[in-house]
């Protein structure tokens, strides 16, 4: 069952190349996004004029990653809401909303009912899902699956990398019904989007790499993550991933917040993990790692730069392959999951089945 991989876990993060390849493969014909296929017509973004994102955990995380790209390239503005909290409030959308419900499992309770409160207030429902036939999926609007396959392990890894590639396509299609990117751009960004396949498996390669970091940061109390735009999205899930099943203690900064507080936290060889991927901020990022430095962290730095071979600058560092940060983020997410992954197995914790938590959440 575990195909020869020793937990679920690792299993379901070497299986992403194939997973993306599933979700990503249909819904690209003669290098465009199409989505008819899957009973979205294009009329569906006729009067849209914003979006609302809302899910739980890992996928609200993948969400976030997707309004990057809507605002980013497009100039649509994305509001990414918890879904506990938005089905207790009373939330401004209305039909010129579109709301998108992000769900591996299509049963977590919370964001049913935040999908049953959006149609109420007349705003489309197009959800992702991954499990077929479930609540969520047959009460939606419009419904665009994603082909990860059954994930078994509790930590949400493979269904979190694919609900990322379907935010893309949406967003691909979406700018190019209503004429934001030419058919030049949004081919660019299909290819790059397939190619994220051979950049996660060059990033497998980095595993033994990976392992020493994990080794590293298993007998910390505390770690931190660090990153700006959209690897500060790649923060919080890699964050949420290490305490979930390595159970230790760890927090998620935007790098230019460290210094209106939590830089105080900063101590002699507490590893900070910090992301680096995005050109524009990439100096800032640069500059905030060399404060927590100089307070005598232990960084580990995540980026493409292979420039920095500096020990003022970092203790490790993890390359990733070359690529604008809109797709590596699929690479940097494999690296956080095994960082997450191999800490636990390191602690000889129960990878799959981490205390205190169910794979599906029904109950409120
Ligand atoms: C974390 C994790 C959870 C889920 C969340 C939503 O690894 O798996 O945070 O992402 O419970 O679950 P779904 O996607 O099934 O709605």
């Amino acid at each position: 069952q575990k195909g020869g991989y020793p937990h679920f876990m690792l299993k379901e993060i070497y299986e992403q190349p194939d997973a993306l390849d599933r979700t990503i493969r249909p819904r690209v014909s003669d290098g465009l996004p199409f989505l008819e296929e899957d009973g979205i017509s294009d009329s569906l973004f006729d009067g849209i004029k914003n979006i609302t994102v809302v899910a739980c955990g890992t996928a609200m995380h993948a969400g976030m990653v997707g309004k990057y790209v809507f605002e980013s390239k497009l100039r649509i503005p994305v509001n990414v809401e918890i879904a506990s909290e938005f089905r207790y409030k009373d939330p401004i959308i209305d039909k010129n909303t579109l709301t998108i419900v992000l769900s591996q499992s299509g049963e977590t309770i919370d964001t049913l009912e935040a999908l049953r409160l959006a149609k109420k207030k007349g705003s489309p429902v197009l959800s992702i899902v991954n499990v077929k036939g479930s609540t969520i999926a047959r009460e939606s609007d419009y419904v665009l699956y994603t082909h990860a396959g059954p994930e078994i392990a509790v930590a949400s890894t493979k269904a979190y990398t694919v609900q990322i590639s379907a935010m893309y396509l949406i967003a691909c299609r979406y700018g190019l019904v209503k004429g934001i990117i030419s058919e030049d751009e949004a081919r660019e960004f299909i290819k790059n989007l397939e190619n994220v396949r051979s950049i996660i498996e060059d990033t497998l390669k980095n595993a033994n790499t990976i392992k020493m970091v994990a080794n590293r940061i298993m007998i910390s109390p505390d770690v931190f993550y660090i990153g700006r735009g959209i690897d500060y999205t790649l923060c919080l899930e890699a964050s949420l991933k290490l305490k979930e099943i390595s159970y230790i203690h760890s927090e998620a900064y935007a790098a230019g917040e460290l210094k209106h507080g939590t830089i105080a936290l900063i101590s002699e060889n507490v590893p900070v993990i910090a992301i680096a991927t995005e050109k524009d901020v990439y100096s800032k990022v640069i500059s905030n790692v060399k404060e927590v430095k100089s307070r005598g962290a232990f960084v580990i730095l995540v980026s493409h730069d292979d420039d920095i071979n500096d020990t003022s600058v970092c203790d490790m560092q993890i390359k990733l392959p070359e690529a604008d940060s809109v797709f590596s983020v699929f690479a940097t997410a494999v690296v956080l999951q095994l960082i997450a992954y191999y800490t636990s197995d390191a602690k000889g914790l129960d990878v799959d089945k981490p205390r205190n938590l169910a794979k599906s959440v029904t109950v409120e």
